[in-house]
């Protein structure tokens, strides 16, 4: 078989890994893809001390990658939406078949990408765009191809999983552990979109639409960021025997599917509670198969080439079969996918934990209890302190059973109406992943 000679574009942190990877295992990556992979071109702004580039054809134009007749495969590295999808438009319209870790790209623009790709007779492979190193899309498209998927729940932020990793052991300081994730290349170039579930909420439209065969909707999903997490949630959480993660969570049901990512309590004996640091993992409920969780880094140079290289020697051994016998974009034929409604998230069904400073006198709690009840929640742990010395004011902490976010709301807006409860009620939403 010919030689596949890849174009890599984007010398960042992943760029890098993927280059240092593919010359460092050439022989096992030839030997699994049936052929041998040349780096034919680089495309990159600058060099990167951490890649010895120096023996490779080197162009600071990444169109120029694309535009080279020797190119078989662009590997897009460089991020964003916008050069990056003028980049693999260009890439397709060329006929080149394309790898790329670029979550935003996927689950903004991944509907039209993959019908001109389709049109065009070529592959989009994206592996590295959720959870770095796990091989989850492969898992889901192929390995529980037998399954229904009834739901699934990832930790898929690695630089949010570290931050409330360090929060948790260490007490530290948010801004802190940020610039260290940062610093560790592991974070966004724009941080909010770790911090505030952006990145996480990419990643699991992407996970969502494989797992039901949907198209991708990203702009239905509820997205709630790590940033109001207070250190005594996560103490009161440790107390009533939870965690906090912070969760994409995808369900389907017959109202239609749950797409959410927010901050979550989950039971400390779930292994994806033990889950810490840049770590991810993603827990998938199917039919067939039952609970299974897929764990490994989610961020990092080489934890992320492995999944773009995989890509690569994927793509090399389809390289010459026809369409139709390639495993799907999304895992269904596209002509399957169905679209399904997204539920709104007032009419999600979770368990709450709920945090409030209330007045230390007779009757406080009974408000409280009463006003759940009117909703039809009822309350299944409860702490509250002593007062301090002097203090009239304590914290309460509850746990609830399972009701409608809507109905939920309205309780919390009750009870932070009451006299006696002092600021807002924080509330964190509760799953029990079983
Ligand atoms: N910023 C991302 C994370 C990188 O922290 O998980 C990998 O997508």
């Amino acid at each position: 078989m010919k030689p596949v000679r890849v174009g890599i574009c984007g010398l960042g942190t992943v760029g890098s890994g993927t280059f240092n990877v593919l010359t460092r295992n050439a022989r096992e990556i030839s030997a699994r893809a049936g052929t041998d992979i040349i780096i034919e071109q680089i495309g990159a702004r600058r060099d990167n001390p951490n890649a010895d580039t120096s023996s490779s054809n080197v162009t600071r134009d990444v169109f120029d990658v694309v535009r080279n007749p020797n190119v078989d495969v662009v590997v897009e590295l460089i991020g964003g939406t916008t050069v990056a999808k003028e980049l693999v438009e260009e890439a397709i319209d060329n006929g080149k078949h394309v790898v790329t870790a670029n979550k935003a790209l996927i689950a903004e623009f991944g509907n039209e990408l993959f019908a001109r790709a389709e049109a065009k007779g070529v592959s989009i492979a994206y592996e590295a765009a959720v959870a770095g190193g796990i091989p989850i899309i492969k898992s889901l498209r192929e390995g529980l191809g037998a399954n229904k998927v009834e739901w699934l729940a990832g930790i898929i932020n690695g630089t949010g999983n570290f931050i409330l990793t360090e929060m948790k052991d260490k007490g530290r300081d948010f801004a802190d552990v940020l610039k260290e994730a940062q610093e560790l290349g592991y974070a966004e170039a724009d941080p909010t979109f770790d911090v505030e579930g952006i990145d996480a909420a990419h990643k699991l439209v992407i996970l969502a639409s494989i797992a039901f065969g949907m198209p991708l909707q990203f702009d239905k999903i509820f997205t709630e960021g790590i940033s109001t997490i207070q250190p005594q949630d996560v103490t009161y959480a440790e107390e009533l025997g939870y965690r906090i993660k912070h969760l994409g969570i995808a369900r389907q049901s017959e109202q239609g599917v749950e797409l959410r990512v927010h901050p979550t309590l989950i039971p400390e004996k779930r292994l994806i509670a033990n889950v810490d640091g840049v770590m991810n993992a993603v827990l998938v409920k199917g039919d067939a198969v039952g609970p299974t969780l897929y764990y490994g880094a989610g961020a990092g140079a080489e934890p992320t080439a492995s999944a773009v290289v995989a890509d690569v020697v994927d793509v090399a051994r389809a390289f010459t079969a026809p369409q139709e016998n390639k495993v799907a974009h999304l895992g269904f034929n596209a002509a399957a996918l169905k679209d399904y409604p997204i539920l709104p998230m007032g009419d999600v069904e979770t368990a709450y934990y709920l945090r409030m400073t209330a007045e230390d006198r007779p009757g406080v709690l009974n408000q409280i209890t009463q006003i759940l009840s009117d909703a039809g929640v009822s309350i299944e742990a409860l702490i509250q302190k002593e007062p301090h010395t002097g203090e009239t004011a304590v914290p309460l902490i509850l746990l609830t059973n399972r009701a409608v976010e809507k109905q939920m709301l309205a309780a919390v807006e009750s009870i932070e109406a009451l006299d006696s409860i002092q600021g807002g009620v924080s509330h964190i939403r509760v799953e029990s992943l079983g």
